[in-house]
């Protein structure tokens, strides 16, 4: 089974994709990381994150192996990881070399204890639309830019990183621009896809909400 969430940054994506992960013993793909790696990739040796011919090369390059190492990157999840990772995720050749790494994954998925199992939950953006069309379930789950843009906050905080509201919430809208109005891939929802909005839902009733559908779909 192939489950696909998609939706903006900060919408809960992946706390849920994780639950259902355990649940339905799926193996989970964050395919922000793909794009996260290309943009710490480049970051980390002094090139910009818009220069288009070094992140298609480090895009071409890129291999799972080498995304988990950069993963290791304190840069990798903080907002520099974000902006430079949605600069480089607005580049068509860029996703083109990315593609085939995320799509291999549901071929053989593997498990956290490294055994495979027959199923793949992905999270990102165009997960539904692009990496796998062909998924049994597909979710939109969003949520206003506010209610986003504070949960990172609270996230960066708890993490020890240093974080400003306001500047949270205009980076979250910069994001959000972005990703919904480049060429390749937007951020858009799927036609047969399911749309939550978790605005004013706590993660137990949009777990809840999800393994209805799930259980129905099985
Ligand atoms: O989800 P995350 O915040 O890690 O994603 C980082 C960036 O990677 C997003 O802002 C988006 O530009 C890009 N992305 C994408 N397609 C995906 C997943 C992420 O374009 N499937």
């Amino acid at each position: 089974m192939i489950i696909t969430i998609d939706g903006p940054a900060a919408a809960g994506k992946g706390t849920l994709a994780q639950k259902l992960a355990d649940k339905y013993n799926l193996a989970y793909f964050d395919t922000g990381m793909v794009y996260r790696a290309v943009g710490i990739d480049l970051v980390s040796n002094g090139i910009a994150p818009d220069n288009v011919a070094e992140a298609e090369k480090s895009a071409q390059n890129m291999t799972f192996s080498k995304m988990l190492e950069l993963a290791q990157n304190p840069d990798f999840r903080s907002s520099v990881g974000g902006q430079a990772a949605s600069k480089v995720a607005a580049m068509p050749k860029v996703r083109e070399a990315l593609l085939k790494m995320q799509q291999d994954f549901a071929k053989k998925p593997i498990a956290k204890d490294g055994s495979l199992i027959a199923g793949v939950v992905y999270d990102g953006r165009d997960t539904g639309t692009t990496v796998c069309p062909q998924a049994e379930v597909k979710l939109f789950v969003t949520a206003s830019p506010e209610v986003r843009a504070m949960r990172r906050h609270k996230e960066y905080l708890q993490k020890g990183l240093p974080s400003v509201y306001e500047e949270v919430l205009a980076q979250t809208k910069e994001r959000d621009l972005r990703d919904s109005s480049r060429a390749a891939s937007p951020l858009k929802p799927a036609d047969d896809a399911i749309i939550i909005d978790t605005s004013d839902m706590g993660i137990d009733e949009v777990f809840a909400k999800v393994c209805r559908i799930v259980d129905e779909r099985l």
